[in-house]
Order: C-alpha cells, then sequence, then structure tokens
C-alpha cells in the first residue's frame, strides 16, 4: 500500500549545515499493517509522513501509494486517500463551528460541488450514529461549538474527521502525546477501534516505548533520518520496553545527546 523507494529530503537551512532529514529511506507496508514509529528528536519521523502525505516533493526516491507512482503529485491529490492526525488536538478542527459542521465540512472536503447538498437530517443521525462510537457523548452534543471541547474531545472528534471519506491510508503524529495519560489512553482505544473496523493501512509515530511495541504489527526505529530497525511478527513479540530503550542507549555512545531525546528514552521506560 505504501512503497517508499530510496527517498531523500534535505531542508536547507540559512546560515547553518543542511540537514537530510530522510536520508535514502526504504519501506514498504502493506494493506492493513499498523506500523509503529519510534525515534530520537529529529531523526525524521514527521518528515516521513509529510513525504507520504506528499506536503512537499522529495529531492530524490520514488513514493508509491495504492500502487500509483505519486511521487511528484502535490499534498492535494493525495488527500482523497490520506487522513491525518497531529499532535495538536486544535489543528484538526474549526473552534467556531459546531460538531455537525466540522463533520460536514470533513466529510464533503475535496468532493465536486454538485455533491455537496445542504445540511439535511439525514446526515445529522448518521453523525450521531457514528459519534456515539466514540463513547464521549458527543452524539448529544451535535450543535455544541468546537470550541468549547476538551482536548481529549476534540482529539477523538479528529480522528473521526481524519476517517469519515474512509481513506486507505491513515497518518498520526504523536497524536496523544499532548493530552493526559488517562486521555491518551482513551484515544488510543478509540484508534486501535478505527482501524480495526474500517482495516486501514496506519502509520503511527509515537514517543512511548510501549505504544510503539503494543499497538499495531510492526515498529519501524528511526535515528538520523534512516531507519536503523524494524520489527515484526515473532521478532517483535519477544521486544521488550527494555530492549528498545538499550538500542537507543547504545546510540549514546556513539555521541552525546541532548536532553530532549535522554526524557523520551525515560518517558517511554518508564
Ligand atoms: N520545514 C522544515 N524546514 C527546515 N528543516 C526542517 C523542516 N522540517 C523538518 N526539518 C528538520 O529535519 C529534521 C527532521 O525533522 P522531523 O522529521 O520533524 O523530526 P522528528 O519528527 O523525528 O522529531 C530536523 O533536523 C528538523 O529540524
Ligand atoms: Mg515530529
Amino acid at each position: 500500500m505504501i512503497n517508499l523507494d530510496r527517498i531523500t529530503k534535505v531542508f536547507e537551512h540559512s546560515g547553518v549545515d543542511k540537514v537530510i532529514a530522510l536520508n535514502s529511506v526504504s519501506i514498504e507496508i502493506k494493506e492493513s499493517e499498523f506500523v509503529t514509529i519510534i525515534g530520537t528528536n529529529g531523526s525524521g519521523k514527521s518528515t516521513l509522513l509529510n513525504a507520504i502525505a506528499g506536503k512537499f516533493i522529495c529531492d530524490s526516491g520514488n513514493v508509491i501509494l495504492n500502487s500509483k507512482n505519486v511521487t511528484i503529485d502535490p499534498e492535494y491529490k493525495r488527500a482523497n486517500f490520506i487522513g491525518r492526525v497531529f499532535q495538536n488536538p486544535f489543528t484538526g478542527t474549526s473552534p467556531n463551528l459546531s460538531i455537525f459542521e466540522n463533520l460536514r465540512i470533513a466529510e464533503l472536503r475535496g468532493k465536486p460541488r454538485g455533491l455537496k447538498q445542504g445540511l439535511t437530517s439525514s446526515n445529522r443521525k448518521h453523525y450521531k450514529k457514528i459519534l456515539k462510537k466514540l463513547e464521549i457523548g458527543l452524539e448529544d452534543r451535535l450543535d455544541a461549538t468546537v470550541g468549547l471541547l476538551s482536548g481529549g474531545q476534540r482529539q477523538a472528534l479528529t480522528l473521526l474527521m481524519a476517517t469519515i471519506r474512509e481513506p486507505k491510508i491513515l497518518l498520526l503524529d504523536e497524536h496523544t502525546a499532548a493530552l493526559d495519560p488517562k486521555t491518551a489512553e482513551q484515544i488510543i482505544k478509540l484508534t486501535k477501534k478505527i482501524v480495526e473496523e474500517s482495516h486501514l493501512t496506519t502509520v503511527m509515530v509515537t514517543h512511548s516505548m510501549s505504544q510503539a511495541l503494543n499497538l499495531g504489527n510492526r515498529t519501524i526505529m528511526m535515528h538520523k533520518g534512516e531507519i536503523i530497525g524494524d520489527l515484526s511478527g515473532e521478532k517483535r513479540e519477544r521486544t521488550k520496553v527494555k530492549d528498545l530503550f538499550n538500542k537507543f542507549s547504545e546510540l549514546r555512545k556513539e555521541e552525546l545527546l541532548d536532553d530532549e531525546l535522554i526524557s523520551m528514552l525515560q518517558e517511554g521506560y518508564y
């Protein structure tokens, strides 16, 4: 479903050396596979998701999605079969519009004008039904302004909006990192449910080592723009959080790591 063939992405920074965010990365992700990505700060995790989504054109290599070479296709052309959720719960929704209006916009996004019917009662029924699945009571608040919802409620709604048009691919970039642990747990449960029900091919970046190992069926480890580990099957089942921790700790011997990485390692470890 997702085939990245030796993709490289370099960012130019004025006054400093250029950054090789992705260094000839290759990976093949099969349909319905659920891949978690864990890595050091600045290792290229978000850039990898952006390369799939088409936020930029890669400097070299090929991006093949759903058997189609989309390497030079802009983001909007790929948006039809990709759903995305970011870390910040406030980026995915419009705060001044109601839940109903947000869902409607998400559903109609990218559809030809002729198909955009008004806001009908049958839509309301449908939205109530899908909101009910979230199990957080939003089905009774269809006309509530989204700005009044909590971060967790907004992230749940964002997840629903990202998948309402039944994309083939779901990209999640640390989508629970800004939430408190209990809310994060709810969003993870919901993520699992949506991914399983819709058989979505999913790539989820996480900073939690236990999430990386316990969710989905494959774990990719990244460091300095490269994939340094790829775990699946029995090998993955045998891998414990401590092993991941040790693998990243080994990198410490090669270089002095910044504070952020050390805190990331600790966060995932505990
Ligand atoms: N739009 C951008 N402009 C310049 N540099 C960027 C941009 N996006 C990412 N980078 C750089 O590329 C590297 C990888 O970034 P990113 O993929 O965001 O890392 P991660 O998500 O793993 O923390 C970092 O050094 C980052 O500073
Ligand atoms: Mg990132």
